[in-house]
């Protein structure tokens, strides 16, 4: 599966395409920048030589414009509304893939034949108990902690637990961190539940799906059998799979960059969670929950459009807008379809967060301002009142993303390590503070 370089051999190659000439109006000096093509999407300036040719830095809060690594692992077309993981469209896989699948794609480039899939579920539920001591980290929190600052806490503290899985040199070890971090991370995510119910952790059961394990430390107890709802276990699954992978996004580009510096794969999935819990990212859903709590009823859904678009009102539709889908996402169309779904086997009837998201998305996909700036609803929109009606409160709703996530994380974290033109971040900036000036002795300052 990997080259003599460690490299994946199914990965396609960045082409220079022609050259873009860039003027100084200033100076009337000119530079030739390389034009660079990868396997689709659009073509990137290769502006690596620009500081060194003409002493400029670029500048690009946000990166909104900048390609900060090749990948080859996930697609976006943003206008289109595609998303793609090694090829296959999000669609297809959500339908007729488990999430291991998923996991086997992302992590080792192809879906898996029929061994391949029994040998990657063997290895992971190998995995999937955390070293016992670990669960003492838990006590040391306190019973009402969010449990992302939990998981930020105890997936970093892995590092000290799996020594033989930190070296990044070695390809092994890599897959083996790689494979620690998939069937850990709902263990751990269920005992930060369990600690905030205290109710007693439940030990992995091998002999379940990975979504139906998650369900059964989540929600099942010593005291009784338990038995998972197929429905609910694949709606599970479903929302994993949604979840997996999203190329450079805040959260990936945090691990890639702690990754850089040679951090060990636990520290850098560490920081790829506290850069996830943020409500512009994947602390959405939670944010989704309450806003839709505080909305009430159908008929304030105006009031809070109007508050949406008002230039001097910071509140913003959370579940909406994307940077890089200008179209709908499509995973919101799969979630919506899985939230009717739950709540159907669920029984639930009129739910009321339902109703008023579905008025709210209907009423800001005709509204002007939604429109013209392209902000449509966004995988968090629909997850939260799933996850809800699954029995989740809303401050499992990121964990239940960083789980599904970790994938993501250590595949890019992997390929970046793997890559040859692989160097430190380390952006510039444009300096706007004092110049240099006198020191002042403490006894003169006034
Ligand atoms: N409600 C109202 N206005 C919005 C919203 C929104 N949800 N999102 C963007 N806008 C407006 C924004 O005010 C700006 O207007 P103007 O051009 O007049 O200043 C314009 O649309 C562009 O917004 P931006 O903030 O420049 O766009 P961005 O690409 O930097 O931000 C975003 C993307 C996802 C952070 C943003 O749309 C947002 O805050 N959405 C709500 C939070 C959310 O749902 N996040 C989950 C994202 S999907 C899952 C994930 O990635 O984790």
């Amino acid at each position: 599966m990997e080259s003599s370089k460690g490299r994946p051999v199914w990965r396609g190659e960045v082409k220079q395409v022609g050259t873009i000439t860039v003027t100084d109006d200033t100076t009337g000096k000119t530079v030739k920048l390389p034009l660079l093509e990868g396997e689709t999407g659009p073509r990137a300036i290769d502006v690596r030589k620009l500081y060194a040719e003409t002493g400029y830095f670029t500048f690009d809060p946000g990166f909104t414009s900048t390609a900060s690594c090749e990948s080859a692992i996930t697609y976006i077309d943003g206008d289109e509304g595609i998303l793609l993981h090694r090829g296959y469209a999000i669609q297809d896989l959500a339908e007729n893939c488990d999430y291991l699948e998923v996991c086997h794609l992302l992590l080792r480039g192809e879906l898996p034949n029929p061994q391949q899939k029994e040998d990657f579920e063997r290895t992971i539920t190998y995995h999937t108990m955390v070293h016992e001591q670990l669960s003492r980290f838990y006590s040391g929190f306190r019973r009402d902690a969010h449990p992302m600052a939990v998981m930020c806490g105890v997936t970093g503290a892995l590092s000290a637990f799996y020594h033989d899985s930190t070296d990044i040199l070695d390809p092994r070890q890599r897959m083996i961190a790689a494979h620690r971090l998939i069937a850990k991370m709902p263990t751990m995510a269920a005992m930060a539940y369990k600690y905030s119910v205290g109710q007693p952790f439940m030990y992995p059961r091998n002999d379940l799906s990975y979504a139906e394990n998650f369900l059964y430390m989540t929600f099942g107890t010593p005291c009784e059998a338990w038995k998972v709802d197929p429905v609910l276990a694949r709606a599970m699954d479903k929302i994993f799979i949604l979840h997996a992978d999203h190329e450079q996004n805040a959260s990936t580009s945090t691990v890639r960059l702690a990754g850089s510096s040679g951090a060990n794969p636990f520290a850098c999935i560490a920081a790829g969670i506290a850069s996830l819990w943020g409500p512009a990212h994947g602390g959405a859903n939670e944010a989704v929950l309450k806003m839709l709590e505080e909305i009430g009823s159908v008929d304030r859904i105006p009031e809070i459009v109007r508050r949406a678009k008002d230039k001097n009102d910071n509140f913003r539709l959370m579940g909406f807008g994307h940077r890089v889908y200008k179209n709908y996402d499509p995973r919101a169309k799969i979630m919506r379809q899985t939230c009717y779904e739950v709540l159907d086997v669920m029984g639930i009837k009129d739910e009321p967060h339902l109703a008023i998201a579905m008025e709210l998305e209907k009423i800001a996909l005709e509204d002007p301002y939604f429109v013209e700036k392209k902000l449509y609803p966004n995988v968090d929109f629909y997850s939260g009142i799933i996850l809800k009606a699954m029995g989740f409160p809303t401050s499992m709703f990121t964990v239940l993303f960083a789980v599904a996530r970790t994938v993501g994380w250590i595949s890019q974290w992997k390929e970046m390590i793997e890559d040859p033109v692989q160097k430190i971040g380390r952006p510039r900036q444009l300096y706007t503070g004092a110049t240099k000036r006198d020191f002042i002795p403490l006894a003169e300052r006034g």
